[in-house]
């Protein structure tokens, strides 16, 4: 109770006299719909940063601004994926109907090569077990903070300054947190102290965090000070630059300073495709996410899904099977699309989804084995990542993920600067065939190669209907990213369900390999169903160890156009808006 009247009385502080509206998980368990809003709204993984984001906008500042906001105060706040060391992608949506997308994903640093996580070195070594996943080397060059600057310069409307400083204030003055972040910093805190001895920017100062804890941030407020007074150039070159090489070489990492002077952000046409009435526009690559989600629902369209009910048989079956058929061809084809040809338009191609699906029956499962990644197929006929997603009273959306990729990232803190280092390196394919750490499989167009950017499954997501904004949509989740977004959108497209609804869902997940359906741990799956599907030849029905599969963090323009909140309550995610 404490804490909620703190929040309540920090919403006013913040947005002075409004009128806030911001999420109480408690008052909404069992409400239908999420917090409803008439113009203005910020979903994301912390009420702070969503009440930051709603701020900027109640001042005037556009969806833009408030992304810039939100982002830097999820690195605050939200620090196992809320970032400046991480790297991300954004969709947007301008109230004239453009779209575009931002990636400003990590890329390869110039001393990496492909086999550089293989034993010796060497093409025929076995992978080195964790050498992409924990420490300095599996790091790749940030995006975050350049990406920020890059979205200012092209659609901001308030000072950079004024957007940064929340995330400052945050840093110096701290904020208080509640029992489940006291549980989640501790266990970050135990990973940190490993790399980083037990006095780090993350210790608490009384050994453990208790609820009610104020956590400060000094180096982390001062490096964020920097890239408010120098830009860009704060991180990417002078003291911040140098305290990251410092770490590089302490930690047997190689980024050097002329990778963060080159990092660059790129803009990138969006994926777009149609789904009955509706418009959906997703992240093209070096994120999978749009393609693999074109194909789902290319494939999902061609049955009519809505009349076989929510998590029935059928919709299990053929949701399954089209999530086994896109990640089979991600395995082959995506990557990064400046370093490898990528045959997008073929890939999405209805013809080829039908022809995809002519093998798929009802009566009995497809095995991954069987279904091979395109042109292998036709060559005879030829934990940690975090979204948000905001609109504005102009009409504006934005849908951004971004992350460190596992929770706390490589485990390395910039010593002096106070943030964690990315291990998004794993995200490449460290050797054909070989699992990373979301069991997801590569080849070739996603080999290491320097100032390459790794493959992604984040895919923040617009839809509109018949013309008009209608749902801002994202998660983290690893390869489950594409999965979750695409079951949210036809919980409400296909299901009736509202935003809430459609979030709170438990959700499952196929990725060709392993040939296996994962379910949410506590998914309250039919006994019935989960027999049916085992006759059918569905067995490896695993159950996910974590509780619920992403966060996914979404928003509905209704009907009457008010904005109704689908904030994933299950993990204290949270809504502000007016
Ligand atoms: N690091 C998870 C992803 O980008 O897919």
């Amino acid at each position: 109770m404490k804490y909620l009247l703190k929040a309540v009385l920090l919403c006013v502080l913040i947005v002075g006299v409004s009128s806030c509206k911001e999420q109480n998980n408690n008052e909404i368990k069992q409400a239908k719909e999420g917090v409803i809003t008439d113009k203005a709204m910020v979903v994301s993984a912390h009420h702070l940063a969503s009440k930051i984001g709603s701020n900027v906008m109640e001042k005037g500042g556009n969806a833009y601004d408030a992304m810039i906001a939100t982002s830097f105060a999820l690195a605050v706040v939200h620090p196992s994926a809320g970032n400046i060391g991480g790297g991300g992608f954004m969709i947007y949506r301008n109230n004239d109907g453009t779209n575009g997308s931002l990636d400003f994903r990590e890329k390869a640093p110039l001393k990496a090569h492909a086999h550089m996580y293989l034993e010796d070195g060497k093409a025929d070594g076995e992978v080195v077990k964790n050498l992409s996943l924990i420490g300095a080397l599996s790091t790749g060059v940030p995006g975050t903070v350049e990406g920020a600057f890059a979205v200012h310069k092209k659609f901001g409307t308030m000072d950079m300054k004024d957007l940064i400083q929340p995330a400052i204030d945050l840093c110096i003055e701290g904020y208080e947190i509640s029992k489940e972040e006291a549980i989640y910093l501790n266990k970050g805190q135990k990973k940190l102290d490993v790399l980083n001895g037990e006095n780090h920017a993350y210790s608490s100062p009384n050994g453990e965090w208790e609820k009610g804890d104020i956590v400060k941030n000094m180096a982390l407020g001062k490096t964020l000070t920097l890239i408010r007074d120098n830009g860009s150039d704060g991180f990417y070159k002078g003291e911040t630059a140098d305290l990251i090489v410092k770490t590089m070489k302490e930690h047997k990492g190689i980024i050097s300073h002329e990778d963060l002077e080159k990092y660059k952000s790129v803009w990138r046409e969006a994926i777009t495709f149609d789904y009955k009435d509706y418009k959906v526009i997703s992240m093209a690559p070096s994120s999978s996410g749009g393609i693999c989600l074109a194909q789902m629902m290319g494939m999902t369209e061609l049955y009519p899904i809505g009349s076989y009910g929510f998590q029935s048989t059928k919709a299990i079956q053929l949701m399954v099977e089209t999530e086994r058929r896109a990640y089979a061809d991600r395995s082959k084809h995506l990557g990064d699309p400046d370093f490898v040809e990528i045959p997008t338009a073929k890939l999405m191609n209805k013809e080829y989804l039908k022809r995809n699906m002519a093998n798929f029956s009802f009566e009995k499962a497809n095995t991954s084995e069987e279904i091979r990644p395109f042109e292998e197929q036709y060559t005879k006929e030829s934990n940690e990542t975090t979204h948000f997603s905001i609109i504005d009273s102009f009409g504006n959306a934005v849908s951004v993920t971004t992350t460190l990729n596992l929770g706390f990232g490589s485990r390395v803190i910039v010593d002096g600067a106070g943030f964690i280092l990315n291990n998004e390196m794993d995200d490449f394919s460290s050797k054909p065939g070989v699992p990373n750490v979301f069991g997801v499989v590569g080849g070739t167009a996603n080999a290491i190669q320097p100032e390459k950017r790794m493959l992604s499954s984040m895919t923040p997501t617009i839809v509109e209907k018949k013309g008009k904004l209608f749902m801002v949509v994202g998660t983290p989740g690893g390869s489950t990213i594409i999965t979750s977004v695409y079951q949210t959108i036809l919980n409400v497209i296909e299901f009736g369900m509202t935003m809430q609804e459609a979030v709170d869902a438990p959700r499952f997940h196929h990725q060709w390999k392993p040939d296996s359906i994962k379910f949410e741990r506590d998914m309250d799956i039919d006994k019935v169903t989960e027999k049916e599907l085992n006759k059918l030849g569905y067995p490896s029905i695993k159950r996910g160890n974590s509780i619920i599969m992403g966060q996914v963090d979404a928003i509905l323009v209704k009907e009457n156009g008010k904005l109704e909140a689908g904030a994933d309550r299950r993990n204290y995610n949270s809504a502000a808006g007016f």
